[in-house]
């Protein structure tokens, strides 16, 4: 069968190669929205320069010593969490490659480099490195794919066909109209069942996809298991955007912040009134970067805009934030979608009630990334829906820890207030936060534990290990390696570095040396009275469920892990590959913190280090490498060593179905009837 769209899309891409100007990039952004292959050119047009990726390769791989899972990585004592990746001799490799015969081009060097296929197969979703060049584009398919069920107990569901131009807060302004310019028109599709992806099976091709999660198809793996990564190429509710606004998120499959490695897609439809159809759908890319041309493109976009005396000042302004830096921790996974893609979705703004997604509930409580409602239909059952733990919408930091603490005060207490009993905590989509913000729920919801989190340890090198002498030494806490912004198991504040990071602890992982700091918890004071009027927990462990879709990272992970090992909380979670019969709640990163390549730079500055042999030199490109920093150590399954290896099975599991997934509302009265009754 000849596919439709084919020919009209191979016409309307010479034409637009016919009118291009010579420059490729001149020819990617004159317009919104262009054709992956002629945006795509322009990437292709960075000539691979020897130099600069010599200097970028050498300090990812000097950085890798603030790495606290390297070692770990190189095979996985659990075989339900599968490492097995050599991320040292996988870098080491582009090292020899960049030196020798060199790339063909800079976005070829990015992509091996990049989230390499060296740090991409970590799949730890903090381990990252990205070039501001490889992701001035937003690719974009005019579908997006969930795969639904006709009952949440059916045991397999099925890929299916959603046009997405309305998804509300997911900024699809002139998709439609691009689409409609070149023949292609996907409306009389919506809702089909997608059998064939490529002319391949279509749950084969997504499982596939989401197992191998390779750059090259313009997919970062992020999540651990194959559940989570399943789950962020298919569309889903969230209220992830920059204002906390609910939106039904387009997911990988439809959208990606990396080339998509084709041109188009080809799906086989059963349709839902024109019987079995095969159409090929070209991708569309929107520029996200800076410059006009390539030259341009290449001075704003992809080298560093900072020259050494702009450095100083965002190292000055970095000392002077009001936020102390012992509260700054974070613990966070990227978003989908480029920052400008998400501040644009949100400056169009859409609540209620044009928005399908909104909960049409009575809130008690709404603040940045938190909201509280009572259910109707289940009246002593309350929701918290906790989307994120650090706002993107410019709340400062303290404000936020402040509005958290009183929005859970206030709203837990009304709700008890007006009969409820039973509480739902919603993290579907969590990608974390601060873990300040974290502790202070923790804090919240049980304010008689002495600790609300996990111990810790920082990895430690001899580089590392002079980083904190200096830290002590000093005494000004502006260092992370700062023992005083710790205590020790028993919760008493460390009163010296000898008690942290010096001298280091041996330890072999993998049959490799290795060291790290002691354990150490995160002093966030000694009682929870500094961050919550709470006095007593105001509901049991077993008053609360959770509703996830495994997409729960990070700070998200370390608050849903610690509700789970130390008060029982049980969890429905719903979606998954097809036919998957067990998932974790939280199946993202369970690392404790993740740093960037600014703040090892900076720590380095602090310490008067920057030019010892063994530090990383900052990237003569703009490009961001974020690494997990510090490993947690778990309550249970300790023999598996650290947190991020113990497997946190869901307590029950469900599939969208065709009526609910995109109405978290549907979805909360259904478990409160699951799991609560009447
Ligand atoms: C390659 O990069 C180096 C270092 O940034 C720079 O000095 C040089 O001009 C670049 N070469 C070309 C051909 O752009
Ligand atoms: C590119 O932008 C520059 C200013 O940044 C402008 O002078 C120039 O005319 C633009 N070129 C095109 C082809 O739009
Ligand atoms: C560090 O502090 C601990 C606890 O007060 C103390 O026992 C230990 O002797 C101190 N070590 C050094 C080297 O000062
Ligand atoms: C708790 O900390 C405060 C100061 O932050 C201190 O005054 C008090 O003695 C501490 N109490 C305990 C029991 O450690
Ligand atoms: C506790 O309540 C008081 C009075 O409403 C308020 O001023 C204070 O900020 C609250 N403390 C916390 C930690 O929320």
């Amino acid at each position: 069968m000849v596919p439709q769209f084919l020919l009209i899309v191979l016409s309307a891409a010479s034409g637009i190669a016919y009118a291009a100007p010579a420059d490729p990039c001149s020819a990617a952004t004159a317009a919104t929205w262009v054709s992956s292959e002629v945006a795509h050119a322009c990437e292709l047009n960075v000539p691979f320069n020897k130099t600069r990726s010599m200097s970028v390769v050498d300090s990812t791989i000097k950085a890798l010593q603030y790495y606290s899972l390297e070692n770990w990585f190189l095979h996985s004592p659990n075989p339900l969490i599968p490492h097995d990746v050599n991320v040292r001799a996988l870098l080491e490799n582009v090292q020899k490659t960049t030196a020798t015969v060199g790339y063909k081009s800079d976005w070829d060097f990015n992509m091996a480099v990049s989230i390499t296929d060296a740090f991409n197969k970590e799949a730890d979703g903090h381990t990252l490195y990205s070039a501001d060049c490889t992701e001035a584009f937003s690719w974009n398919l005019p579908f997006a794919i969930a795969t639904l069920a006709d009952s949440p107990f059916d045991k397999t569901a099925f890929p299916t066909f959603l046009v997405n131009y309305d998804f509300p807060n997911q900024g699809r302004s002139g998709l439609e109209a691009f689409f409609e310019s070149i023949g292609v028109h996907v409306r009389p599709l919506d809702g089909s069942r997608v059998l064939k992806i490529n002319g391949v099976d279509a749950s084969t091709y997504l499982v596939d996809l989401a197992t191998r999660s390779s750059i090259f198809d313009g997919l970062v793996g992020a999540y651990e298991t194959v559940n989570p990564r399943y789950m962020r190429l298919m569309s889903r509710y969230s209220a992830d955007t920059v204002a906390g606004l609910y939106t039904q998120e387009v997911g990988r499959f439809g959208q990606r912040a990396f080339y998509p490695g084709a041109n188009s897609v080809t799906v086989t439809l059963q349709t839902k009134s024109e019987g079995i159809k095969t159409v090929t759908i070209p991708w569309a890319a929107t520029f996200v970067g800076s410059g006009n041309d390539t030259a341009s493109f290449i001075s704003q976009t992809c080298l560093p805009a900072v020259d050494s005396a702009a450095r100083k000042r965002r190292t000055l302004n970095r000392r002077m934030d009001a936020t102390p830096m012992n509260l700054r921790r974070k613990g966070v996974v990227a978003p989908e979608a480029q920052g400008p893609v998400r501040h644009a979705a949100s400056a169009a703004g859409l609540a209620a009630p044009g928005n399908i997604v909104q909960p049409n509930l009575k809130s008690f409580g709404h603040f940045v990334t938190l909201d509280i409602y009572q259910l109707a239909e289940h009246p002593h059952v309350g929701v918290v829906y906790f989307e994120q733990f650090e706002p993107s919408d410019g709340t400062g930091a303290n404000d936020y820890f402040t509005g958290i603490s009183d929005t859970l005060f206030s709203g837990l207490n009304a709700l008890k207030a007006a009969g409820v009993t039973k509480i739902i905590v919603d993290n579907s989509g969590n990608r974390g936060g601060f873990i300040f913000a974290g502790a202070i729920a923790l804090w919240s919801l049980w304010p008689q534990d002495l600790y609300p989190g996990f111990p810790a340890v920082f990895r430690d090198s001899d580089l590392i290990r002079r980083e904190s002498d200096v830290a002590a030494a000093s005494g000004l806490g502006e260092s992370e390696y700062s023992f005083f912004f710790y205590r020790d198991l028993n919760y008493v504040l460390l009163q010296n570095n000898s008690q942290f990071m010096d001298p280091p602890v041996p330890q072999v992982v993998n049959g490799v040396k290795d060291s790290y700091s002691k354990q150490f918890l995160d002093d966030f004071g000694n009682s929870s009275a500094a961050v919550t009027n709470f006095t007593t927990p105001p509901f049991q462990g077993e008053d609360y469920v959770f509703v996830a879709n495994s997409i729960c990272a990070s700070t998200c992970s370390i608050f849903s892990s610690y509700l789970f090992q130390k008060h029982g909380v049980r969890s429905a979670v719903f979606g998954g590959t097809p036919s998957s019969t067990v998932s974790q709640f939280d199946g993202g990163v369970k690392g404790s913190e993740v740093t960037d390549f600014d703040s090892i730079i900076f720590e380095l500055d602090l310490a008067g280090l920057d030019d010892d042999p063994a530090a990383p030199q900052p990237f003569p490109v703009a490009a961001e490498l974020t690494l997990n920093f510090r490993n947690a150590i778990p309550y249970i399954d300790k023999q598996d060593g650290i947190l991020e290896y113990v497997f946190e099975p869901d307590t029950k599991k469900y599939q969208f179905t065709h009526d609910q997934f995109n109405q978290p509302q549907k979805i909360w009265e259904f478990v409160a009837e699951e799991f609560f009754g009447h």
